[in-house]
């Protein structure tokens, strides 16, 4: 797929003199001699980028190329991804996105903690202190981990910009995946959204955006994206059927554990407030949003069900493991976050990277934004609705170990949304999943819409089951 200049510029106006392509580069997309590509859209005349090209192992991968950098979403919010070709066929392979939740959670966590290409060494010092890891997802797949909103991981606005609701960052993420397939002209190539966490409410919005934009690029005279598909992990995408869960999952048999997880009392306790709370929740944050006392009744009841598994020093993430409420604190109930964070403020690893700032795993600014904007209080179904309607598939996948978005919570919200295929998926039986030959989890599937649940895994699926982690990508990308 050489491309010439006129292919590739063919959209935009604003090319940089600085920015043309070096003779010496092997990468398709122009890069300047100083790794930097600098373009302007004419559809969107504000957007830059600023991307450094990686040959094939000189990080991370052995195998693959690879691309780090910024596209300006619009107006200088600077959005930071890393982009990795597929192990297997990259001219040909779909191309799929990941983000991790939060909000405030940078995609780093994926990239370095769960199915990136690489996971990062104790007490890292250089570049090069990684391991490569066998299972990840582009082993089929391009894949790239964005950076979002403005404000996470090494993402950012130029001018102190903020972004508070999902609602604008879908703008966003919308035009980075437009400028994101110009630039490595990705025309037409399968395009598949994962996510994870706080994904169950990005990742319908981002998809519905990318959808929706679609028109305009018709209009436009531009292929559109061929999105084809949703894959949510552990998803935030109702806090209604996750306080409505809770008891079940905490306090009767686990699925998984084959026992009830908290003592008696506390389960009383526990299931005295939680009708309390998805009424309270409902009445002053949906129905009609009255700011203040909505917040209050969010941090009670966030702390009912974020608490709840400390009590019994259960790591909220996977119920088979231990955390206690200073490791949570210290950000340990989830292995490697400290050594990641080291990794990403290596001067030599940011200048590799072309980023810039220093680096943290989550934002808590971002994260309260988006709290005091109550951003998590919605439906977030319809969007998923609209995507099934509109015949984009939905995978929902969840480790049946996590007590954050809890899988009881998963299947509630998915029997509850309304939708053309709502009866049949109603009347759909569980089936088991297996991964060469021994039973991974059970499923569910009607038309688009899939159930899995992954046994054996908390809210880092790709974490805790690497292998099948990828066998469910694979399969669900190959359309099985
Ligand atoms: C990392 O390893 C690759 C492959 O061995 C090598 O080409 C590159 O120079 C190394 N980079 C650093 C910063 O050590
Ligand atoms: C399911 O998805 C496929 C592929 O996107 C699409 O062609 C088909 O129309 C969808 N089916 C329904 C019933 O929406
Ligand atoms: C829980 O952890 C133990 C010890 O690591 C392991 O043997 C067991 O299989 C785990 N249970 C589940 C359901 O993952």
């Amino acid at each position: 797929m050489k491309l010439s200049l006129t292919a590739l510029f063919g959209l935009y106006t604003g090319l940089v003199a600085a920015a043309v392509a070096s003779p010496q580069n092997p990468f398709d997309p122009p890069i300047s001699s100083t790794g930097h590509a600098l373009l302007t859209s004419s559809r969107h005349p504000k957007h830059n980028v600023h991307i450094k090209a990686h040959s094939a192992g000189s990080w991370c991968d052995p195998e693959v190329r690879s691309w780090t950098g910024y596209i300006d979403s619009g107006y200088g919010k600077e959005l930071f991804f890393y982009y990795f070709e597929s192990r297997s066929s990259p001219k040909d392979d779909p191309v799929v996105m990941w983000i991790n939740g939060g909000p405030g959670g940078s995609s780093a966590m994926g990239l370095f903690l769960e199915q990136g290409p690489c996971r990062i060494n104790k007490d890292p010092s250089g570049l090069n202190d990684t391991v490569v890891n066998p299972y990840a997802w582009n082993e089929k797949a391009n894949v790239f981990f964005l950076d979002q909103p403005i404000g996470v991981g090494f993402s950012h606005g130029d001018y102190g910009q903020t972004v508070a609701t999902t609602e604008q960052a879908a703008i966003d993420v919308a035009a980075f995946v437009e400028i994101f397939f110009e630039y490595f002209d990705l025309h037409g190539r399968p395009f598949h959204m994962s996510g994870e966490s706080y994904g169950g409410r990005y990742l319908p919005l981002f998809a519905s955006a990318v959808f929706d934009n679609n028109a305009k690029l018709k209009k436009d005279g531009i292929e559109p994206i061929n999105l084809q598909s949703v894959l949510i992990g552990n998803g935030l995408t109702s806090i209604f059927t996750t306080i409505d869960t809770q008891y079940e999952l905490m306090c009767t048999k686990h699925i998984d554990l084959g026992y009830a997880v908290m003592p008696i009392k506390a389960c009383v306790e526990l299931v005295e407030q939680l009708p309390k709370c998805h009424q309270m929740l409902k009445k002053h944050c949906l129905e009609t949003v009255d700011h203040a006392i909505c917040t209050l009744w969010e941090a009670h009841c966030g702390d009912l069900w974020n608490l709840t598994p400390l009590s019994v020093e259960r790591n909220r993430y996977n119920l088979n493991q231990t955390c206690t409420l200073e490791q949570l604190e210290a950000d340990r109930c989830i292995d490697g976050q400290l050594d990641l964070e080291k990794y990403l403020n290596l001067p030599d690893v940011q200048a590799f990277l072309g980023a810039t700032g220093h680096f943290g795993l989550n934002s808590h600014l971002v994260n309260q934004d988006f709290y005091r904007a109550l951003d998590e209080v919605h439906q977030t179904y319809w969007y998923v609705a609209g995507l099934l309607e509109r015949g984009i598939r939905v995978l929902n996948y969840v480790g049946t170990l996590d007590a954050a978005c809890p899988h009881l919570s998963q299947e509630k919200w998915m029997a509850q949304m309304p939708w053309t295929g709502q009866a049949g998926y109603l009347d759909a039986e569980w089936e088991s999943w297996q991964v060469n030959g021994k039973e991974a989890g059970i499923f569910k599937t009607y038309e688009n819409l899939t159930l899995l649940k992954v046994f054996g895994a908390g809210h880092l699926v790709p974490t805790d089951q690497p292998e099948n982690a990828l066998a469910l990508l694979n399969e669900w990308i190959e359309g099985a």
